[in-house]
Formats: C-alpha cells, structure tokens, sequence
C-alpha cells in the first residue's frame, strides 16, 4: 500500500487483515439484523466469537482465552463443559431428543426443586424465563379472574409484552401526572392496553408503593418482583417494600409472583426465603437446565391446579413442543446435584470476597466506584451516590460513556463481563480467579477516563 494512501478501514470501521472474529461478524451482518442474534450480549466494535469453553475460561476463535464472568447471562453455574453435565448429556443424547412423550427426567428434576424447596411444590418447565413469566401471569389471571397486573419500576423479567414496561424509562418519561412511575411503553407498537394493564411500582418507596397499590390493589391479579433486580442495580428491595406488597396481597387477594429465573442461584432453596418471601407462583431459568434452553414456573399444588388439564380443558393451558425436554432435564440435575448447599455457600464466598477485594481497591486508588450485589452477582457501579432502584442506578451521561470503555479494557485483560460490568461467578473458580477479577477491574476503571 501506497504511504500516502488513506487509511482504509471495512464496514466495520476496523483496518485489515481482520482477526477471525472480525470476519465472522462482517458475515453475519449479512444474514442477521445488527449481525448479533441477542441486542443483550453485543458491544461495539463486535464481540469475539467464541470457539469452546473449558470451567471458567472461553477460547475465542482467534485463539485468545478469556475468563468468562458473563456465564451466558448468569445461566451457567459450573461453567463450560463441566464434566457431569457432559456425561448427563452425552447418556441423554444417544436415547433420543424429544418425544411426544413424558419422561422420567421430567419428574427427576421437578423433585430436584420440591425438595430444595417445599414451596416449589410442583412445576411445569418450559424453555426459557420469559415463557415462564407468560406462564406464571396466565396462571395468576386464570385464578383471580382478573387481567392487570403490577411490576417494578425497570426491572427485566423477560421480553414479554407487559413484563417490558416501563423497562428503561427516562427522566423525560417516567413519572405519571401524579408523580407515580409511569407506564411506558419499550418495544415501538407495543398495544395502549398492555400499558393499560400495567401498574409499575417503586422499587425503593414502601410508602408510595403502598399508596399505588391501595388504589390499584383490587383489580390485580399479580404483583412480580424480583428481590435483587439487575436493572435496578442488583441491590436489594427494601423490607418495607416487601412488607407493603405482603400487605397488599393479603388484603386484595393479588397473587405473588417472585421471578427466580437469574436469583435462584443465591440459596439452596432460592432467592424467595433469603427475603422472607412467600410467592404463589415462582419462575424459573437459567441455572435449573444446566446450559440448555430452560425455564419453569413452580408452586404449591393447589395453585398449580391451574394448569391442570387432568379434568378436561385446563383453566390456563400451558406447554410446547420443546417443554421439559429430555436433554434439559438430564443438564439441569446434573447442574442442580452439583450446587449443594456446600457448593451455593462456597461461590457466594468467593462473591464477598470479590466485592471486597475491588472494593479496596478502589479505595486504595481513590476511585469513587464499587461493586454492588449479593452472593455471586456482582456489577459495577461509578460514583458516589447511593445505589437503591433504577433511577439511582441509572448510569449519568459520563458514566454510560465510560462504562463501554471499562468493558473493553476488562475483554483486553482477558476478562468477560456482561455489556453494563456485571457478572457471575462460576464453580469452577478459586480465589485466584477472584482476585484477578477485583484487580483488572480496579485497573480498568482507573485507566478510563473521563468519569471520575
Ligand atoms: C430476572 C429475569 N427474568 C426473566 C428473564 C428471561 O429469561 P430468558 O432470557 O430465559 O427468556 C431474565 C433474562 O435474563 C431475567 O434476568
């Protein structure tokens, strides 16, 4: 190439000879909108592409091994290829994928959660946490009678119509004439009735969230909650919240749904206990299927009746071609066998440790950032204010531009951390992994500018 050429750089904005990463995203721009499958797990320029997995590392296929704190959205507790789940998959596989038929892995893994936790009584699983919602606010109307239901102010639960509103508000949006969180809409054409039929909820003002839910209390047939919501900082709800929900359950005959499908992970027997929490409904994902496609929704067996279908027509039909698949279930127990009680009190360990190793750090260099969350959840938040709901979690214009770069300085460290610098921890890691983790992120965050 001629010196004085201009620098020429590919769709992609990046100079040749692309890495193997590069090109396979240039390929797929081709086929897929944005060349991403999941808007979730994209980043600018593109992500690397991963070949294979082994315990906590991925191998992209650039040959580049990174430690993975992503664990495909929280989903894989043991990280990659772990050994029991290879076998409990490799014996499935070879008596066949699916059938129009019931299997004993099916009841196998609904015991499996009956017996972590009473109160998952009974189950019927589906494929993915957001059927599971569908499911557990289908089942929820099918026993009250009623069709509107509330939800916290940004929290993800899925991307289910009403389980998307008021999802990522903006100051401009957000408030109701009355100074309630508003309902807003989040996917373009989402239908007025879908707003309508939402209530959204504060998820750190007992005394407004009563006040909403005395108003709407009657017309309710759920209210959902997830106790330790990643969008809404993946700080804890406050008692009082819950105390006010409890309440109002109680007096106007609401169902409780508490969405499990990413917190399951914190207690042996879920997130609910950990909050005092008494759901009729409880969904499930991520790490009930050991990696494969999965979801859940659990109860007690006098609201599961619901979905009973053995007298005839079920008040709430509920199932799929894919549902409780063999393959599913056959990874989910392994996983499940394999985070025992020892195992859940272990990684949770190595959580603390995390948090207080960055933590210091941050300390130590004077940084006004620290890691939020519980157990093996983990995210980064810059600044100083407190972190209690959605809007204090929501990043400031300096901060959302930071946060991109932070992410890549950890991926050029050869760390893995979610698009907003969250993450998850996975069996498979020790204290020196942890302590990786703290320390790049320290050194991320300080050699970013422009936040602090
Ligand atoms: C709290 C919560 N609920 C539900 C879902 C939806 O699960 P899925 O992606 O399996 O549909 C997610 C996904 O990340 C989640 O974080």
């Amino acid at each position: 190439m001629n010196e004085a050429a201009p620098r020429r750089t590919n769709e992609v904005g990046l100079d040749p000879p692309l890495s193997r990463s590069a090109a396979a995203f240039l390929r797929e721009q081709r086929v897929v909108p944005g060349g991403s499958m999941r808007h979730a797990s994209w980043f600018a320029p593109h992500p690397p592409y991963a070949a294979r997995g082994q315990g906590c590392w991925i191998l992209d296929i650039d040959g580049r091994r990174i430690l993975d704190c992503a664990n495909n959205f929280f989903s894989l507790v043991h990280g990659h290829a772990f050994p029991p789940i290879v076998a409990a998959l490799t014996e499935a596989i070879g008596r066949g994928t699916a059938f129009g038929l019931p299997t004993e892995g099916e009841i196998a893994l609904a015991e499996a959660l009956a017996a972590r936790n009473p109160a998952l009584e009974q189950t019927r699983f589906c494929n993915s946490g957001t059927e599971a919602l569908l499911a557990a606010v289908k089942g929820a109307r099918g026993i009250t009678g009623r069709h509107r239901i509330a939800k916290f102010e940004g929290c993800y639960h899925g991307s289910y119509d009403h389980m998307e509103v008021s999802l990522d508000s903006t100051p401009a949006n957000w408030d109701d004439a009355e100074g309630n969180p508003a309902s807003v809409p989040y996917a373009k054409g989402t239908p007025p009735a879908v707003l309508a039929d939402t209530v959204v909820l504060p998820y750190a003002d007992a005394d407004r969230c009563a006040a909403i839910l005395r108003r709407h209390g009657p017309g309710l047939a759920a209210i959902v909650l997830d106790p330790h919501a990643s969008k809404a900082g993946m700080v804890a709800m406050p008692a009082e919240v819950i105390a006010a929900v409890r309440e109002a359950c109680a007096r106007d005959g609401i169902l409780l749904i508490v969405d499990e499908v990413v917190n399951f992970r914190l207690g042996f027997a879920g997130v609910s206990p950990l909050f005092g929490l008494a759901p009729d409904f409880v969904t499930l994902g991520k790490i009930i299927g050991g990696g494969l496609p999965v979801g859940a929704v659990s109860g007690a067996a006098g609201r599961m009746a619901v979905f009973d279908h053995a007298a005839g027509k079920p008040r709430v039909a509920l199932g799929g071609t894919f549902s409780a698949n063999p393959l599913t279930m056959a990874a989910g127990l392994a996983s499940l066998a394999h985070y025992d009680a020892a195992a859940v009190a272990r990684l949770n360990a190595l959580g603390d440790m995390l948090r207080a190793r960055a933590d210091a750090g941050f300390a130590a260099a004077g940084a006004p950032a620290r890691l939020d969350g519980m157990g093996s959840l983990f995210r980064l938040h810059l600044g100083t204010r407190p972190v209690t709901d959605y809007r204090s979690a929501r990043p400031t214009v300096a901060e959302a531009a930071a946060l991109p770069r932070i992410h890549a300085a950890m991926l050029a460290a050869g760390v893995l951390l979610t698009p907003n610098c969250s993450g998850a921890l996975s069996t498979p890691m020790t204290e020196e992994e942890v302590a990786l983790i703290a320390d790049r992120l320290v050194e991320a965050c300080m050699a970013t500018e422009g936040w602090r």
